[in-house]
């Protein structure tokens, strides 16, 4: 049966960077509180749109796949921060593409959305509907951040990662998927403000989290997905050589690292420089690795993840052959005229006045 290989990968992370101590410079926060509570030292915010970031990612993955938007026949953006509801953000990226008539279209499954992707991908490529398929996890999260809520405002940041999928039918590609949801937890974590609840009364526009709830359920939830796929695919904890979770939280990651009992060494953490970027980190995380040489011809790698619904997923993937790009792509996004510190501190305080 045909199933997804990846073939090209790439990011696009804007260049404005927000480190704890600019936090905390516009709330009752500090480096020490943050650090250790989560593991993030900065993050990125973007100046341009959620689909910008996407457009650059995908050029590069489709560059590194040798492949031209032509080519594909599916885009998938994986996102909860669309630019605007209507329509799919994947139809704005399929635009900046300069291609049309490709299908198009969003998946929001939280910070879950690059797994959820994958096993939509993983359907439309058993059934021959599609062979070639771009799929983008982005985020511009920033915006949703209340400078007047500490406890979320700290965590989250922007960026893209993107995959192309090809249909394979040897070895290599997905070997194993799972998701999962328990909507009964939706209050947990949601943006409140947007949407068509709050039509007739307007409010600010912003993330809310129980973040105690969403702690102890990630943990648990990370690694039912994480063994199930594992069993799905008849390979032991042992087999595994990288571990890509979604990097939400270190404390979150190493728990569940702990609970599966994979080798630290083999797990990719970049939260450190990237904070929460939900569905982007998944794919962010991955072209890292490849790009950092972690990942080898044949290695086994699992991804892992949990987000708003509450939704977790689980995949593991056998790589190719080809750990290089065949080409590399020289796009970017134009530059800030504005400090990340400033973005954020201007949208949030626009809802306050
Ligand atoms: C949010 C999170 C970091 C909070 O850590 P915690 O150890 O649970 O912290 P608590 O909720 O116990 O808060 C402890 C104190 O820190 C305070 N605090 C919260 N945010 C703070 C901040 N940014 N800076 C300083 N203090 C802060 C709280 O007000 C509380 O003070 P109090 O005891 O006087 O009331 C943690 O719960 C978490 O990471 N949860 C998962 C969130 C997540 O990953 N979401 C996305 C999933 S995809």
């Amino acid at each position: 049966m045909l199933r997804p290989t990846i073939t090209g990968w790439g990011r696009c992370t804007p260049e404005s960077i927000v480190t704890n101590d600019d936090l905390a410079t516009v709330m009752d926060t500090s480096d020490e509180w943050i650090t250790t509570r989560s593991g993030i030292k900065e993050r990125r915010v973007s100046h341009v749109e959620n689909s910008d970031m996407a457009t650059v990612a995908a050029l590069r993955a489709l560059a590194a796949a040798g492949l031209e938007p032509t080519d594909l026949d599916y885009i998938m953006v994986a996102t909860a921060t669309p630019d605007r509801f209507i329509p799919a953000m994947a139809c704005h990226v399929q635009a900046k593409l300069g291609v049309n008539a490709i299908a198009a279209s969003d998946v929001n499954a939280g910070c879950t959305g690059f797994i959820y992707g994958l096993s939509l991908a993983n359907g439309l490529m058993a059934t021959g509907a599609a062979r070639r398929i771009l799929l983008i996890g982005s985020e511009r999260l920033t915006p949703y951040l209340d400078l007047e809520r500490r406890d979320t405002a700290v965590l989250f940041g922007d960026g893209a990662g993107a995959v192309v999928l090809e249909a394979a039918g040897g070895e290599e590609g997905l070997r194993s998927i799972n998701v999962g949801a328990n909507g009964t937890l939706a209050g947990s974590l949601t943006v409140e403000g947007a949407g068509s609840s709050w039509m007739e009364e307007p409010m600010p526009v912003r993330v809310v989290m129980d973040g105690r709830e969403v702690f102890r359920n990630a943990v648990v939830g990370m690694e039912a997905a994480a063994h199930k796929a594992l069993a799905d695919a008849g390979w032991a904890v042992e087999d595994v050589d990288l571990l890509i979770p979604h990097q939400a939280n270190i404390r979150i990651i190493d728990a569940t690292t702990k609970r599966l009992g994979i080798d630290p060494d083999k797990v990719v953490t970049n939260i450190d420089s990237y904070g929460n970027t939900s569905a982007a980190s998944i794919p962010l995380a991955l072209s890292e690795a490849v790009d950092q040489g972690r990942v080898a011809p044949g290695s086994k790698i699992v991804l892992v993840a949990f987000g708003a619904g509450l939704t977790w997923g689980a995949a593991t993937l056998q790589w190719g052959d080809r750990i290089r790009p065949l080409g590399t792509s020289d796009v970017g996004l134009p530059a800030s005229d504005r400090a990340g510190i400033q973005i954020m501190a201007d949208r949030s305080r626009a809802w306050h006045q």
